[in-house]
């Protein structure tokens, strides 16, 4: 069977390797990075691969640029870079014919988004990347998801392995789903029920308890006839949400979703009221879980023994509507004897408190990725990699 090759498992040694990495960061309005739990979670494998006088040209997309946009310059990465790795010598190049110019330990290439040919695949493009080394790791998890050229083209043309950071998320992952200790349970908030249903197929196919929360819920009220009021909703999946609650209206997983709501004028506002769902007014919007709902939810994680969390349940960018998603943290956090798994950056953005991070099992460094790997089993940067 065909399967990934670790960099722990080959000497891999004096060598130039081109390193894809999720540099992906959140950064704040002022362009700083505000959380740099990806560029923390990449250090195993570049060390690794330095203490073996590897030479690293490192390839990271940052945002969705379609052309060259200065805001999303990797250029903020590489003082980070340098307070993590001060030993060493680090710098950005802005074209692949610079970094052949270059003598750097580490040579970081531009946002490889500035290429138009990342998105829209080319082989010409991958050989020209790969020219630049003679051995390609991947260790960008969080974008594996995706079918772009540095994810799945380099390993087509050179000697391909996986990084620490993805051999520790698929071991992860698969650890705590190919052998689920039950009840098993999900909690799944953000926007859009769009690019979860398949995944919430998925899940309730195998968990216990299904939790749906954030503007996602808010589609599958609607499919339940309730006045939502001014709430955003994707009214073109309403059939598709009503389908998915009445398929599972008799069998596991219990599915919940919210009884009580935080309403509110705007996401702005700083007054808000708590609700039943069916007293919400058509001028009002729900923006967090009330108390009842939260209760609910705070007694299933309390005895839960697998836990998958990702996407926030409110929105959290107004603190008065953060509450839910704080709860959800902290509850999570209490319950020691679950395994526990958070995906996605923004859900980690979201919660305050983080010094109770390290009570959480696995933070994943995926969002889309993570899901889309609990739902598919594999992904297209792992199938690349395969050997
Ligand atoms: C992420 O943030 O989930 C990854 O970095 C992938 O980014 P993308 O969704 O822009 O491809």
């Amino acid at each position: 069977m065909k399967k990934i090759i670790y960099i722990d498992e080959k000497k891999i040694k004096n060598k130039k390797i081109i390193l894809r990495v999720d540099f992906n960061v959140s950064l704040n309005p002022d362009n700083t990075i505000s959380n740099d739990e990806r560029i923390r979670q990449s250090l195993p494998t570049i060390n690794y691969l330095l203490k073996n006088n590897n030479q690293l040209i490192l390839i990271s997309h940052l945002g969705r640029p379609k052309k060259y946009d200065e805001n999303f310059s990797l250029k903020i990465i590489i003082p980070k870079l340098k307070e993590y790795l001060p030993e060493i010598s680090i710098s950005l190049a802005k074209t692949i014919e610079e970094i052949k110019i270059k003598n750097d330990k580490i040579i970081v290439l531009e946002n490889i988004r500035f290429f138009p040919e990342e998105k829209n695949y080319s082989t010409i493009f991958a050989k020209k990347l790969s020219s630049l080394g003679n051995i390609y790791v991947n260790d960008a998890f969080g974008v594996c998801h995706r079918t772009d050229t540095s994810v799945i083209g380099l390993p087509k043309f050179l000697p391909s392995y996986g990084g620490l950071l993805l051999k520790k998320e698929l071991t992860i992952i698969d650890k705590s789903l190919k052998k689920i200790k039950r009840p098993f349970i999900a909690i799944i908030g953000g926007a859009k029920v769009s690019t979860k249903i398949g995944l919430l197929e998925k899940l309730s196919k195998i968990t216990d308890y299904l939790i749906i929360g954030g503007a996602m819920a808010n589609t599958f009220l609607a499919s339940k006839n309730i006045n939502i009021g001014k709430s955003f909703c994707e009214y073109d999946l309403i059939e598709i949400a009503r389908r998915f609650l009445s398929k599972k209206l008799t069998k596991k997983p219990y599915i919940i979703l919210p009884k009580d709501v935080i309403i509110s004028d705007s996401k702005e506002s700083k007054q808000s009221e708590t609700v039943k769902i069916e007293k919400i007014t058509s001028n009002k919007s729900i923006f967090d879980l009330g108390p009842e709902t939260l209760a609910e939810i705070g007694n299933v994680i309390a005895k839960a023994k697998t836990i998958i969390w990702n996407g926030p349940v409110g929105y959290f960018e107004n603190p008065i509507f953060k509450n839910g998603t704080d709860f959800i943290y902290y509850s999570i956090t209490q319950n020691q004897k679950a395994v526990s798994i958070v995906g996605g950056g923004d859900t980690i953005a979201a919660i305050s408190k983080k010094e109770y991070l390290d009570k959480i099992t696995h933070i994943s460094t995926g969002g889309g990725a993570m899901l889309e790997y609990i739902e598919k089993g594999t992904l297209p940067g792992i199938e690349a990699l395969k050997k």
